[in-house]
């Protein structure tokens, strides 16, 4: 893949990636094997990280998609969160755990949680790729994490800028000028 001009560095190697997805799945299949969980990915963001996690856990689980958004456009979340497709499945009485690629203000992740808790689920609980503890502006604490990462604008492996780079296979850094153009 040749090397996209906006991109400053890489952040998260393929294979650092690929280890950490056994490294969450082996602490995942610790909590869930024999549940049969409600994984729930947010979309767009987590549909790579989501698919890589899944393949790794060999007991019974289910998959739905939750759609939002907040950032539109914008690098810096609006505080407004829209959710654009809700689950497709009751999960009252399941096991749920939400994976999500980053965690950046905690504005996304606490209005879905809000919206998911009052539906009854047995447990909550949160699997985040890249967490930005810096930013937070909600508080929301991952059960589960990736990476705690520096506060610098990240694309790839399922994170755009303006919908581009979702496709990289590493976490790349955007340069400033890219974005602050
Ligand atoms: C990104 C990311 C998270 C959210 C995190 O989604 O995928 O869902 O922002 O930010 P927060 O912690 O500040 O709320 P985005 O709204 O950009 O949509 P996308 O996943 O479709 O790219």
């Amino acid at each position: 893949m040749t090397w996209p001009e906006d991109l400053d560095r890489v952040l998260v190697t393929e294979q650092q990636l690929a280890a950490k997805v056994g490294e969450l799945a082996e602490q995942v299949r610790a909590e869930y094997a024999g549940k049969n969980p409600a994984l729930i990915g947010i979309l767009t963001g987590s549909f790579v990280f989501m698919a890589d996690l899944i393949r790794r856990l060999d007991f019974d689980l289910t998959v739905d998609f939750i759609a939002v958004s907040s950032y539109e456009d914008a690098t810096i979340s609006s505080g407004k969160v829209r959710m654009t497709k809700d689950c497709s499945h009751d999960i009252a009485g399941r096991h749920v755990l939400i994976i999500e690629d980053i965690i950046d203000t905690g504005f996304t992740l606490e209005h879905i949680c809000r919206i998911l808790k009052h539906r009854k689920p047995a447990s909550l609980k949160l699997c985040c790729l890249l967490d930005k503890p810096s930013r937070r502006r909600a508080q929301i604490s991952p059960d589960y994490v990736g990476f705690e990462i520096p506060d610098e604008f990240v694309v790839g492996y399922g994170l755009d800028f303006a919908e581009k780079y979702r496709h990289l296979p590493y976490v790349g850094v955007l340069k400033k000028e890219a974005y602050q153009a």
